[in-house]
């Protein structure tokens, strides 16, 4: 997506607005269009020329008290655009469509291994992730970040689940193509063709290895959730596959896009990036910048249960609403200047991860490999350029940079730093 500031007083007929346009987060200005609608219209109606339609929220509050009330506002009907009308057969099945208590059942004992304590023996593995994406840096030549990004979560979450390493550059694909199944380079059909051919192959993948494993038990995460109890039974094989397709594309969508869109910003701020490699130590704060300013997951949505008013709009029950997380970020009611990027903001209570009981549960993974990430970033490189477009995602979910190609000027050291590691890790996969 686009991140852009707005200039204020650009006029905009908010009745022809459209945010279900995945090509207004490619190449028009969604900030804009958000801006004034948390300003001018906080819930906001859209209908399609197909007759459907959705309620949008834009304003931090409203965004969270969307996200936080599952009895006003379900999400067991489906939590995306894309299926907008349609219902969700993961419905009460796969974590993220699901409310409490089935959703509790669920998450609580994947809690548990996705903690960041539980995740600290895995740290070695994701360092050498680490090293692997940095390593093309070091020839000089241009280095596309965004291309490395798509790879780096796949490779993480690849080794926790115990997915063949062959697999993953077509996973990754999947999942984008999933995502983003209007963008150019991902389009396969016209229609709703693109969306059905990534889930179709990635459920046959998951059902192929939940039934490999059934068969010889593995310690990897989808071993984890054959084994796994939830409300005193055993998962059936549907709702193992679905919730691996869950955590697999909660990874893979999100986390390239913190990381280039992060860059970008830095790029565009080099002051900002002065004081943050003037100070290392900023890393855990900067980060959290990085991930407010590029709000990876653009849009979550629910369900309405019942009749209910929200800012004298009167919501039916089973209206869809959307409850839009890059305007949150950006909500001047919240964050002081929101739309400067400031390295040390603080506090910063983004809502990029969400907000309630559906709160990523992939954060403290999340968050451990992109602080690895920077923290080698930080210091082994002295200065990035663009060496050519950067190009947007044609998505209304995921706020993404398919493409940008840079140069970076390494510290004297980092080199022979990166390649030892490189050389005295081994491969990734172990
Ligand atoms: C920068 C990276 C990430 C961002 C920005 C992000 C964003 C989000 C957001 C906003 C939600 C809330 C969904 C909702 O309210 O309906 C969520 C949930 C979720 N995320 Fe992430 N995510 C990231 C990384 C990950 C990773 C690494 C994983 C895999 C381990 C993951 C797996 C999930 C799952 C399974 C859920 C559903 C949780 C639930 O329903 O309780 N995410 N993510």
């Amino acid at each position: 997506m686009r991140i852009t500031v707005p200039v204020p007083g650009t006029p905009l007929d908010l009745d022809t607005v459209n945010l279900f346009d995945p090509e207004l987060y490619a190449h028009g200005d969604p900030h804009t269009v958000w801006a004034q609608l948390r300003r001018h219209a906080p819930v906001h109606r859209t209908t399609l020329p197909d007759g459907r339609s959705f309620w949008s929220v834009t304003r931090y509050a409203d965004v969270n008290d969307v996200l936080r009330d599952h009895t006003r506002f379900t999400s067991s009907r489906g939590t995306l655009l894309s299926i907008l009308g349609n219902t969700d057969p993961a419905g009460g099945k796969m974590m993220a469509a699901s409310d409490p208590p089935v959703h509790t059942a669920l998450r609580e004992p994947m809690t548990r291994v996705l903690s960041h304590r539980a995740l600290q023996p895995h740290n070695p593995r994701i360092r050498r992730v680490v090293h692997r994406m940095l390593a093309p840096l070091l020839d000089g030549g241009t280095w596309n970040i965004a291309h490395a990004g798509a790879r780096f979560p796949m490779a993480f979450t690849g080794t926790l689940m115990g997915l063949p390493e062959e697999d993953w550059p077509h996973l990754a694909h999947l999942t984008t193509m999933a995502i983003a199944p209007q963008d150019d380079d991902y389009r396969q059909s016209e229609g709703d063709g693109t969306l059905a051919a990534a889930h179709h192959e990635l459920f046959a993948y998951f059902s192929g290895q939940v039934t490999r494993r059934k068969r010889t038990p593995t310690d990897d995460l989808v071993g984890f959730l054959v084994g796994m109890e939830a409300g005193g039974r055993r998962l059936r094989h549907d709702e193992i596959v679905y919730n691996c397709y869950s955590l697999l594309l909660g990874a893979n969508v999100t986390t390239p896009h913190a990381i280039a869109a992060t860059v970008l910003a830095l790029i565009e701020h080099p002051a900002e990036w002065a004081r943050w490699t003037a100070d290392p130590s900023l890393t855990p704060v900067a980060l959290e910048e990085g991930l407010r300013w590029a709000s990876p997951a653009n849009h979550f949505m629910r369900y309405v249960t019942r009749d209910l008013t929200l800012h004298d709009r009167h919501l039916r029950e089973g209206d869809a609403v959307v409850a839009w997380l890059g305007s949150a970020n950006r909500d001047e009611e919240v964050f002081a200047d929101p739309f400067r990027f400031d390295v040390t903001r603080r506090p910063n209570r983004h809502v990029a991860f969400g907000f309630g009981p559906h709160y990523c549960i992939g954060a403290p993974l999340a968050r451990i490999a992109l602080r690895m990430l920077f923290d080698e970033i930080v210091t082994s490189v002295e200065e990035f350029a663009l060496a050519g477009p950067v190009e947007h995602l044609t998505s209304n979910f995921v706020a993404g940079i398919k493409s940008m190609p840079l140069t970076a000027r390494l510290r004297p050291d980092a080199a022979r730093v990166i390649d030892t590691a490189v050389t005295e890790e081994g491969p990734v996969a172990v």
